[in-house]
């Protein structure tokens, strides 16, 4: 049996929803995490510091009895998001960052962000303080392929943002291709880029080949083998730029089993011995604890966690639920489709 020990690990982008789904799902991040970037895409969203408050105390309230996680807030940037807010909520600790959705590019991005002048205010204000802008990097333009929303994201709008706003730090959230490892490895250290779990294990094919596989939809949608394998050396490569964020999204199976399925792959769960799996793979276990646990900190400037978690190679695969959350879905757990020998030890 081989086993490894790394500083308690954070999740930089999750969905915990609310109401009963919230009680479902915090569990499975808090067992693992000790804190976790929460993302903001409720319905409604929450855009203020007083909503962010208000959430942040459901989420606590939400926690089992003997567990410990602290939320780490965003706010939701929409055409009307007061600067003066968006610096009250981050100067009292409670916001870490403000995000960013093109209107109509995913899950509840209703409310985002449609003419990028109109946040030109916020965005100058954040990068006089340091606020880090978390961004859906994809075009929603129907005329652009899906599988290049990304890559043309970059060239069209997450340049230019940049380029207009000196100063203003960036996280490019679950990057999908190669071309946005590249663009990451070029810039200076006011840009990271979180890699979720799931694009480490999927690409295109997987969705698509043999029957069309809902719960491993997820926007930005899994692209080409060659994206997968630059995503998979990026984060097993210790650049302290890379650093997870799961991306795990629950949505309850009916609505993926679906006509019109939601887009987000549930990974909570399973998330810190799928990683193992992959690092073993990438002859990078040495690089997990960075990419896990302290890239991630590093970058929203937080200190590191203290706590520790163990992850042992057993003879048997690891075993999980393949659902969870019975009232609020179910929830189907992600199956990777390999067997998983890693198991997290309690
Ligand atoms: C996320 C969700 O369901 O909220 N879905 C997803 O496929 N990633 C939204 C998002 O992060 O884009
Ligand atoms: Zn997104
Ligand atoms: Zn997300």
């Amino acid at each position: 049996m081989t086993e490894i020990t790394l500083r308690r690990p954070d999740d930089m982008h999750l969905h915990l929803r609310d109401g009963a789904m919230l009680t479902a799902v915090l569990p499975e991040t808090a067992r693992h995490f000790a804190r976790a970037i929460v993302m903001p895409n409720l319905v409604p969203p929450v855009v203020t510091g007083a909503e962010a408050l208000a959430y942040r105390d459901r989420i606590l309230a939400a926690l089992p009895d003997g567990m410990s996680f602290e939320p780490l807030m965003t706010l939701y940037l929409t055409e009307a998001t007061d600067p003066e807010d968006v610096a009250a909520a981050a100067a009292s600790g409670l916001v870490k960052s403000v995000k960013l959705y093109p209107a109509g590019a995913t899950t509840n991005s209703q409310s985002g962000v449609r003419d990028f002048d109109k946040v030109r205010g916020v965005l100058e204000r954040m990068a006089g303080i340091g606020l880090p802008l978390c961004v859906h990097g994809e075009v929603t333009d129907p005329a652009v392929d899906i599988f290049d929303r990304e890559a043309v994201f970059i060239d069209r709008v997450l340049d230019p943002i940049r380029r207009a706003t000196p100063g203003l730090r960036v996280v490019m959230e679950h990057i999908t291709t190669k071309d946005g490892v590249d663009y990451a490895r070029a810039q200076g250290d006011d840009l990271a880029a979180t890699i979720t779990t799931h694009h480490l294990i999927l690409n295109r094919n997987h969705i698509l080949a043999g029957g069309i596989r809902p719960h491993y939809y997820c926007l930005p949608v899994a692209k080409r083998e060659h994206h997968r394998l630059a995503l998979r050396a990026a984060a097993t490569s210790g650049e302290t730029r890379f650093f997870l964020g799961t991306d795990s999204a629950p949505h309850p199976d009916h609505l993926k089993e679906h006509a019109c399925g939601c887009a987000g792959c549930f990974t909570a769960t399973n998330t810190m011995a799928l990683l193992a799996h992959v690092f073993e793979e990438e002859n990078a276990l040495g690089r997990l604890e960075g990419f896990t646990s302290e890239h991630g900190a590093a970058f929203y400037r937080l200190p590191r966690n203290e706590g520790r978690l163990t992850l042992a190679k057993r003879d048997h695969p690891a075993r999980w639920p393949a659902k969870i959350g019975d009232e609020a879905g179910p929830v189907t757990v992600f199956d990777p489709g390999f067997p998983v020998h890693w198991h997290v030890s309690d």
